[in-house]
């Protein structure tokens, strides 16, 4: 099949996994026979340092008219000055919003080789798979923001068509897993949360009474993530919420540098695919990050915006069995025998095999 594939890298280590993500999808063409076409765009820091913004109109106009977009990450202390007038964090954000995209997917899946680099005891981890669905595109970071200088705010506010059609990808996606929605908010004290388990409640009883739901407040879901994480099957929940939890999920599967995502919108409009982590400033240049996130994120991309699920699992399978090999990037690896981000893209490549 043909594709036309827009890259986002941006900022840090973006454009090291991001090149690690196209070099492996490049070999899936080859393997598969297909045509895919990647177009490389600004957005971000870099895009402020060239145009003056973080998404410059072409970038946006590209996206649109692509197939699918796999981005790298924004962001960085070049650009992080509390004062500045433009942020890369906004051109994410924006791109987010122009395209529509308001269920950001989060498998998180630990791997069996790579429970030593967890926190969390293994006898925890075993079996542990959970999808997180994040409402993308509202909530407190799209409401209107004020500061003075005494004070500042952030609005945040929901409305019921946004959390039914993201709670309609949740329920959807567990009706095609093991049937459990855990809705999380904060119902206690957020009138949005209020709104939220009313339109969560409402649509699993009218449209997916096949489907378990449960709600649970974010303080202690942040708890019982980490004490139980086989409990949970589909977790969806609002933006920020989404945000802080699934980087502590990360911890269940070892190491950020591991956790991809879909960012989609409604059926048959272009998806975005990027790793959970961001530009990682503290590694950037060193050829260290660990690429499997976007790598995985690519994986999502021929599944959810090309179809091509057969190749989504090879590439999968290849992660795995890298994984398997202990074929370990620094955050991961124990000292001293770490591979680099080349190194670790090459031990995917090598184990993509040809399609039978
Ligand atoms: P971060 O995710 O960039 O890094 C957190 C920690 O995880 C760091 O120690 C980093 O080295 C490590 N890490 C992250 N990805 C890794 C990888 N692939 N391999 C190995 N180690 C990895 O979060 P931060 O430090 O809080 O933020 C840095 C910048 O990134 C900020 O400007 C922030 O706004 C931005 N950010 C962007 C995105 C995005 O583009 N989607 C996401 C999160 C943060
Ligand atoms: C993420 C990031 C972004 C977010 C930032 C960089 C805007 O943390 O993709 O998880 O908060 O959504
Ligand atoms: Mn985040």
């Amino acid at each position: 099949m043909h594709a036309d594939i827009v890259v986002l890298p941006g900022d840090g280590i973006g454009p090291e996994v991001a090149t690690a993500a196209v070099a492996v999808l490049k070999s899936i063409a080859q393997l598969y026979d297909h045509d895919f076409q990647f177009q490389e765009h600004d957005i971000g820091g870099v895009a402020i340092d060239r145009h003056g913004v973080p998404l410059p109109d072409a970038t946006t106009t590209a996206c649109q008219q692509a197939d699918a977009v796999l981005l790298g990450a924004v962001g960085g202390p070049k650009w992080s000055d509390p004062n500045a007038k433009v942020r890369p964090e906004q051109g994410l954000l924006a791109i987010r919003k122009a395209l529509g995209l308001f269920a950001n997917l989060r498998p998180v899946r630990p791997h069996g080789a790579a429970l030593d680099a967890s926190p969390i005891k293994p006898h925890l981890l075993a079996g542990v798979d959970i999808v997180v669905v994040r409402e993308l595109t509202g909530g407190i970071y799209f409401g209107e923001k004020t500061r003075t200088a005494e004070a500042a705010s952030d609005l945040c506010s929901y409305s019921v068509a946004e959390i039914e059609r993201v709670m309609r990808s949740a329920f959807k996606l567990a009706r095609a897993r093991r049937g459990k929605v855990t809705s999380v908010d904060k119902a206690n004290v957020l009138e949005t949360s209020r709104l939220w388990r009313d339109v969560a409640t409402r649509i699993g009883r009218e449209e997916f009474p096949d489907v378990a739901l449960e709600h649970q407040l974010v303080d202690s879901m942040a708890m019982h993530l980490l004490a139980k994480p086989r409990e949970y099957d589909v977790i969806v929940t609002e933006n920020m919420f989404g945000d802080i939890l699934t980087d502590e999920a990360s911890m269940l599967a070892g190491s950020l540098g591991l956790l991809p995502s879909a960012s989609l919108g409604e059926e048959g409009k272009v998806g975005l695919y990027e790793p959970i982590h961001g530009s990682a400033p503290d590694i950037a240049g060193k050829g260290i990050a660990n690429p499997y996130a976007t790598i995985l994120s690519a994986a999502m991309l021929l599944r959810h915006s090309l179809g091509l699920e057969e190749e989504a699992q090879a590439i999968e399978r290849a992660v795995g069995a890298a994984l398997e090999d202990k074929a370990f990037t620094a955050d991961l690896a124990p000292p001293g025998n770490a591979l680099s981000t080349t190194q670790a893209t090459e031990a995917v490549l090598s184990r993509l095999g040809v399609p039978a």
